[in-house]
């Protein structure tokens, strides 16, 4: 067990002590190795400091000006290579290194795939790769060489543009690439091998004409369109809303299947999930053309928000990331549906982010420290960094906000730099103190508002008094008050919209943005004559749960009539809460579960509303379980899962003539746009197949009789992915043996399409049917998975530790088999396993019994020799977490 733990800490911060003034790679890439020369011109910065370089490769030989060191010249320890004395000025270092690509399982560094390479570096694999400052503020300007085999590695790519090229003997070629931008190691790239290529062209708004180039395997080629598109929209879009536009004269984006995550941004040269690439409406999901448009602008917004300006250390991991999630999602929301994506962010947020600031892992969005870096690749980083960014958007308007973007990039550009240097380009750029709001970069947890309103109607006011908090974590106890957004309306008992003034000699509005600031801030609102019910949070204005007093009548009333459009969805997120937190109170109790009759006609009455239908398809979506059990403790999911299905049956058979009224409605829809011709991608439609497939999983809870008829659309429909999966995934819980047919015949059809496998292997990882651990232990051992493919894991194991019934089951089994296939990965890549590990985050609030199955698990994933830093920053701090008192009383009764 490895108990030495190094933790870095942001205070720890101290600017480098070399400046690189030029790096020079070269790969010689040979079958069974690869040797990488390094040239490093360096000019010390700070006088008679060792040059200390990270690194973890075999050290070949390494040269000062000229000289091959002798070993008692270094030290090489802890992958740290230091010279105690190097010259006063600019110095030469020639360092060789040789690496094994086919041998690296960790898809860190330079790694094999498929016969090809691949490099990854963020944030620290260049250490893998050879000696350097592996950390973001080191910026240099590389050239990269690559010299390889022909035929096997036809195709050489690195960043920037290509400069020079030619023959060797051997059969062997080289090429050389230069990047004409300074950039920190975490953005270089490499790829070599055989792949086909799919051209396009973009011209910049000032006229310049960019190559983008996509490398696929061959196969894979015809899938690219999309893809292709996407970047153009993206480029076009940032020119359009942000004024910014791209820089180099080639942009390159290669898919490869073995990724550890999603994209990279490698500075002209994005390597890719193959997942976020390729489609067609066979084979992938609207969801997944979604998800492609969303990766390819993230990756390439990246190019000036990350690329351009950087993290000075990784504790400004959200600088870039925030920042550009915000901006993929702005550039979603322009694209199509803006109100949906919005809600459907909402609901990743809360059910992972939430839960992630609730439990044992919780971390600021500027996080304080760190054991192993890639465990900070979080939703906590991403996506409520992005709801960050989004607050000063909502404080300063999209004009006050694109000043602070021009400030930002005016001071920055080429430079690496802090959250708080981009809160300060905010503020000035509006005049603005935005000190308490860095609040957001430094307390963890979701702040907690409690907000009451009274009417007094002799004096026509409305008083609206929000206090906040925030729950301890277990890296900080005491919190501050932080600077809250939170934009608000009224209604009056007839739906309509009630004016109001902020002032008593204010002008009339019908919507306003409150700056909650204190603990407790009580708001008057004027010329407010009649009893209202206020909507709040609108727009989800803030990363916080609200709380307000509501009757079930008012929300019904919400949802009927709220013209925000979040705030409406959330009214009937609130009721479906209460509801299932009805049954579970009955399931506990050994009493007949409720009816819930007017929530079944709320939620028909919505549906029969003019509303965009991927709306009404957001309207059926009921709280995942993570939700629900927000704030709760002593967890037994299991009737967490019981209860949420329970409301579905009966919500949906209470509203049955409505849903197949708009489930013919949606095969009109469909027959319309013709689906006889070649599917394609478009808003419109997927919105409708989005409704038609929340309404066909009502229907199976209302009347699992209907499976014969869905089995009867299957054959028609089944030519476009997102009808298919949809008849799969509604289907995928039945005891019936035609689920089980259905997804042999599915694994039979595409069984040579590994995107599509994932999909399979998602639907039997996920199912609640019995026999689902049986399914899941056939399914290792299929031909189409490996423990060794990211997507693969993922789909099938991590579903798995999604899935409530079984992960959880009640003799610990679920948390047995979890916990032995994360010491296996564990052993080869590190970070995939770790992430597995947070499956078991729900340790202190479980009920008593699972809570002791699930600690020994992880105490043995803990006993293992050779565990990684990623996994026992994980496991540890999953542990630290003290056993609740009610099971130390359990356990003392025994
Ligand atoms: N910076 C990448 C992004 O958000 C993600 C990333 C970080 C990554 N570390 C990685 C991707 C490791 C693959 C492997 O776009
Ligand atoms: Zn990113």
């Amino acid at each position: 067990m490895s108990s030495n733990k190094t933790v870095h800490y942001l205070t720890d911060y101290r600017a480098p002590d070399f400046a690189v003034a030029q790096i020079d790679l070269t790969f010689d890439i040979e079958a069974a190795h690869t040797t990488v020369k390094s040239r490093l011109v360096l000019k010390p910065q700070t006088a008679g400091a060792p040059c200390v370089l990270d690194g973890s490769a075999e050290l070949v030989n390494i040269k000062l000006d000229g000289e091959t060191l002798p070993e008692s010249a270094y030290t090489l320890a802890e992958e740290r290579l230091t010279i105690a004395r190097v010259p006063n000025d600019t110095f030469v270092l020639d360092i060789t290194t040789r690496l094994y690509p086919a041998q690296n399982k960790s898809l860190m560094g330079l790694y094999e795939s498929n016969g090809n390479l691949y490099t990854q570096c963020e944030p620290e694999g260049f250490r893998k790769i050879s000696y350097y400052f592996d950390r973001p503020d080191v910026m240099a300007k590389f050239t990269t060489t690559i010299r390889a085999d022909k035929k096997r590695h036809p195709v050489l790519l690195s960043n920037g543009n290509l400069i020079d090229s030619g023959s060797l003997d051997k059969g062997r070629h080289w090429v050389k690439w230069r990047d004409p931008f300074a950039k920190p190691a975490y953005l270089f790239a490499l790829v070599a091998g055989d792949l086909a290529l799919s051209k396009d062209q973009f011209t910049t708004a000032s006229g310049k004409a960019v190559a983008l180039h996509f490398y696929t395997s061959a196969a894979d080629k015809p899938k690219t369109g999309f893809a292709i598109e996407s970047l153009k929209h993206a480029m076009r879009w940032d020119e359009t809303r942000f004024g910014l536009e791209y820089d180099l004269d080639i942009y390159m984006v290669v898919a490869v299947g073995d990724f550890n995550m999603g994209a990279m941004e490698n500075k002209g040269l994005n390597i890719f999930n193959t997942k976020y690439v390729l489609a067609n409406s066979a084979t992938a999901t609207d969801a997944d053309f979604e998800g492609i448009e969303a990766v390819i602008g993230h990756e390439y917004f990246h190019n000036w928000t990350g690329n351009r300006v950087t993290c000075r250390d990784w504790f400004q991991l959200s600088l870039k990331e925030g920042l550009t999630v915000f901006r993929d999602q702005e550039f979603s929301g322009d694209r199509a549906s803006r109100a949906v994506r919005r809600i459907h962010n909402v609901r990743m947020l809360r059910s992972h982010q939430f839960p992630e600031d609730a439990g044992p892992t919780a971390h600021p969005v500027r996080p304080a420290s760190y054991e192993e870096m890639n465990n900070f690749y979080t939703m906590t980083v991403y996506e409520k960094g992005a709801e960050v960014v989004r607050m000063y958007h909502t404080l300063l308007g999209e004009d006050g906000f694109q000043q602070g973007m021009k400030l930002y990039f005016k001071r920055h550009d080429g430079q690496a730099v802090t959250c708080d240097d981009f809160r300060a380009a905010m503020a000035e750029a509006n005049g603005i103190n935005l000190d308490q709001f860095a609040l957001w970069y430094s307390q963890a947890g979701t702040p907690h508002i409690q907000a009451s309103g009274s009417l007094d109607s002799a004096a026509h006011t409305f008083t609206l008094t929000l206090q906040q908090s925030l729950a301890p974590t277990p890296d900080m106890a005491d919190k501050q008050p932080m600077l809250i957004p939170v934009k608000i309306g009224l209604l009056n008992h007839a739906g309509e919209a009630v004016r109001f003034k902020i002032s008593a000699d204010g002008d009339w509005q019908s919507e306003a943005v409150l700056l909650l600031q204190q603990a407790s801030q009580a708001f008057t609102l004027f010329g407010v004559a009649e009893v209202v019910v206020p909507s709040l949070l609108r727009g989800f204005s803030a990363p916080v749960q609200l709380d307000y007093p509501y009757s079930d009548t008012e929300l019904a009333l919400l949802l009927a009539h709220d013209s925000d459009e979040f705030a409406r969805w959330d009214a009937a997120q609130t009721l479906y809460r209460r509801a299932v937190a009805a049954n579970v109170a009955a399931l506990q109790a050994g009493q007949p579960l409720p009816q819930h009759s007017e929530l079944a006609e709320a939620v028909g009455h919505a549906l029969n509303q003019n509303l965009d239908p991927a709306y009404k398809a957001m309207l059926l979506q009921v709280p995942s379980e993570a939700e629900l059990w927000e704030g709760q403790q002593h967890i037994n999911p299991q009737h967490y899962v019981d209860a949420r299905e329970a409301l579905l049956t009966s919500v949906a058979g209470g509203c049955l003539p409505v849903l197949n009224r708009w489930r013919s409605w949606a095969y009109a829809q469909e027959e319309a746009s013709g689906h006889a011709q070649p599917y394609e991608y478009h808003p419109d439609m997927a919105a409708v197949r989005s409704f038609l497939n929340a309404i066909r999983v009502w229907v199976l809870y209302a009347n699992p009789a209907m499976l014969a008829y869905v089995r009867q659309q299957y054959d028609k429909l089944a030519r476009n992915m997102t009808h298919e999966w949809g008849m799969l995934a509604a289907i995928n819980h039945q005891p019936h043996d035609d689920r089980n047919q259905l997804l042999a015949h599915f694994a039979r059809r595409h069984g040579g399409d590994a995107l599509v496998m994932d999909k399979y292997f998602s639907l039997i990882g996920s199912s609640l049917r019995a026999d689902t651990p049986q399914q899941v232990q056939a399914a290792l051992a299929h031909p189409a998975f490996s423990l060794e493919n990211p997507n693969k894991v993922r789909a099938l194991l991590g579903a798995f530790t999604r899935n409530m019934r079984h992960f959880h089951a009640g003799d610990g089994s679920g948390y047995a088999f979890v916990a032995d296939h994360i010491i296996t990965i564990d052993a080869f890549n590190p970070q995939v396993a770790a992430r597995l590990v947070q499956a078991f985050s729900l340790l202190a609030r479980l009920e008593p019994q699972r809570q002791a199955l699930m600690r020994a698990q992880l105490q043995r994933i803990r006993a293992q020799a050779a565990l990684s830093t990623d996994s026992s920053e994980m496991v540890d701090k999953i542990l630290a977490q003290p056993q609740t008192a009610s099971m130390q009383i359990v356990i003392s009764d025994k």
